[in-house]
């Protein structure tokens, strides 16, 4: 495999676990805010995020390619409101979503067509979670100044498997 894709591979590896550590501090976060429905919801999410991870290492492991670790970065999002997460994740989604296309170009200039069609699964993946995020953007700011709305959206989002 091309070195720079496989480096930018190997380093997308620690961007999905980072992007875990990020949700799992959210979740705890809403934990301690006394609302479990986004508490379950970024719980969830964080698993998501290290199945990306694994999916990555995976196919690197299956090219042959080393796999190196490295340390994953403190998640450091102040988070000073019930909205701050939700904001937060949509803007690190559409993040991710520019890696991904990084990955995309450089395998793409490698003429190395495998990866393209591996990353068409990513593609697609955060076309979703992107608008994901951002439904749960309006939904917050439709509902997330009345109590009892606040509290229907939460118990919506404890539903989450
Ligand atoms: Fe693995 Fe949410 O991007």
């Amino acid at each position: 495999m091309d070195k720079k894709v496989a480096n930018l591979l190997n380093d997308q590896i620690n961007k999905e676990l980072y992007s875990a550590y990020l949700y799992l501090d959210f979740s705890n976060y809403y934990a301690e805010e006394g609302l479990e429905g986004f508490s379950n919801w970024y719980y969830i999410q964080a698993r998501e995020e290290r199945e990306h991870a694994e999916k990555i290492l995976k196919y690197l492991k299956d090219s042959g390619e080393k796999v190196t670790l490295e340390a994953i970065a403190k998640p450091d999002k102040k988070l000073t409101s019930l909205k701050t997460p939700i904001e937060e994740a949509s803007k690190h989604e559409k993040y991710v979503t520019s890696l991904i296309y990084n990955i995309y170009e450089a395998a793409s200039v490698a003429k190395d067509y495998r990866t393209m069609h591996f990353l068409d699964w990513f593609i697609n993946e955060q076309g979703e979670e992107e608008s994901t995020a951002e439904s749960l953007v309006k939904k917050f700011e439709l509902f997330g100044n009345d109590a009892k709305s606040l509290y229907e959206l939460d118990k919506e989002l404890l539903s989450r498997k």
